[in-house]
């Protein structure tokens, strides 16, 4: 077989952990491995060549992809995806591996429709909002640099006495949000799925900088994690907090740090690592065994949804299940995020004391 891979959508550390394996086990079960370049741009411009093992050796340390990646307008039409069905066909590609995040998966569910070319996908984005699968490829690296980005925050919060609201990635999805502000001690954390209005939420926080560093409390700094799609603009918000603190609890200062795409990079942690071998692992064998329209998945959520892997931690579902999914998780109402909401609204009263 020749076995395609790309890297498609916003990047992920871990990506190139997933490509090394995807090679290495084509190469190492007779086939051939070919590394497409830029995500769909370069599959519509027949951008591919064979990847050489000395080319994959080393680098699952690297943060980014070798393979480069794009987001493309074009491939969302009927006739972007006719020049990738092309350019399988006259590559010969008999299976395509897509490492990427929903949009992309999105993708590789609409070219699977026309296309011979068998298709399997792996979840890989930071922000962990792809259905059926409770982990992707780089949000264990991406909660990891938040926390160490806020715990070095803290350190100079403390010394000034000061209030940090720190913007995170997570487009509509507040899992790194959450996940973080548990681990680094936030005192809030504000995430999309919440749906709270501005002043609901300055009237809130408001009264917890009031609390926390009032005399009896004299906390030295105050953390509130927001992920980005809380559609209330950082610099409003401390605007705002700055006008209900400064009578209340002078001498005490509010800070930004938007983190932006500085979480999307860096070394990989060792758990995105193996979860990329062992999704890759699987991706390459599910294309052996003729699966098509296909993601594998870690950790499945749902009971009964997808097919059994000899990993126990890996299933292969249906591209078009795990699409639906991901509508709901992205819409806020999948039971995960319902979870995830349920879980916030039972430690924040806690997070705040
Ligand atoms: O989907 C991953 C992500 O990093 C989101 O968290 C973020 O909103 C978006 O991509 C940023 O995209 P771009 O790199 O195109 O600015």
């Amino acid at each position: 077989m020749r076995i395609g891979v790309l890297t498609s959508g916003g990047d992920a550390p871990g990506m190139n952990a997933t490509i090394r394996t995807v090679a290495k086990v084509a190469i190492a079960r007779g086939h051939e491995a070919i590394g497409i370049h830029n995500g769909y741009v370069g599959l519509m411009q027949g951008n591919m060549a064979p990847l050489v093992l000395s080319e994959v050796d080393g680098i699952s340390r690297l943060g980014g992809t070798i393979l480069g990646s794009a987001r493309s307008a074009e491939f969302r039409t009927a006739d972007g995806r006719e020049l990738a069905r092309e350019q399988l066909e006259l590559n010969e590609i008999d299976g395509l591996v897509v490492i990427g995040g929903n949009g992309s998966l999105a993708g590789a569910h609409a070219l699977a429709a026309v296309s011979k070319t068998r298709i399997v996908g792996i979840p890989a984005s930071i922000d962990n909002d792809i259905g059926h699968t409770r982990t992707a490829v780089g949000v264990d690296t991406a909660v990891n640099t938040i926390v160490e980005a806020c715990d070095r925050i803290t350190d100079t919060a403390t010394a000034h006495r000061r209030a940090f609201i720190v913007e995170v990635m997570g487009r509509d999805n507040g899992f790194l949000a959450l996940r973080s502000g548990l681990a680094a001690e936030a005192d809030a954390v504000l995430i999309t799925e919440r749906k709270l209005d501005e002043d609901t939420v300055v009237r809130q926080l408001g009264e917890l900088l009031k609390r926390s560093f009032a005399p009896g409390r004299m906390k030295r700094r105050v953390l509130i994690i927001k992920s980005e799609g809380v559609p209330i603009p950082t610099s409003i918000l401390v605007e705002r907090l700055r006008d209900s603190l400064s009578s209340d609890a002078p001498g005490v200062t509010i800070r930004e740090t938007v983190l932006g795409h500085v979480v999307r990079g860096g070394s990989p942690s060792q758990a995105d690592r193996v979860i990329a071998q062992r999704l890759a692992f699987n991706a390459a064998m599910a294309l052996e065994s003729d699966a098509d329209d296909i993601m594998v998945a870690w950790d499945v959520v749902t009971e009964g949804v997808g097919m059994m892997t000899d990993d126990p931690r890996v299933r292969w579902i249906p591209l078009s299940d795990v699409l639906k999914e991901t509508e709901l998780v992205l819409q806020g109402t999948s039971s995960v995020t319902l979870d995830r909401i349920r879980l916030l609204e039972r430690t924040e009263p806690v997070l705040a004391l």
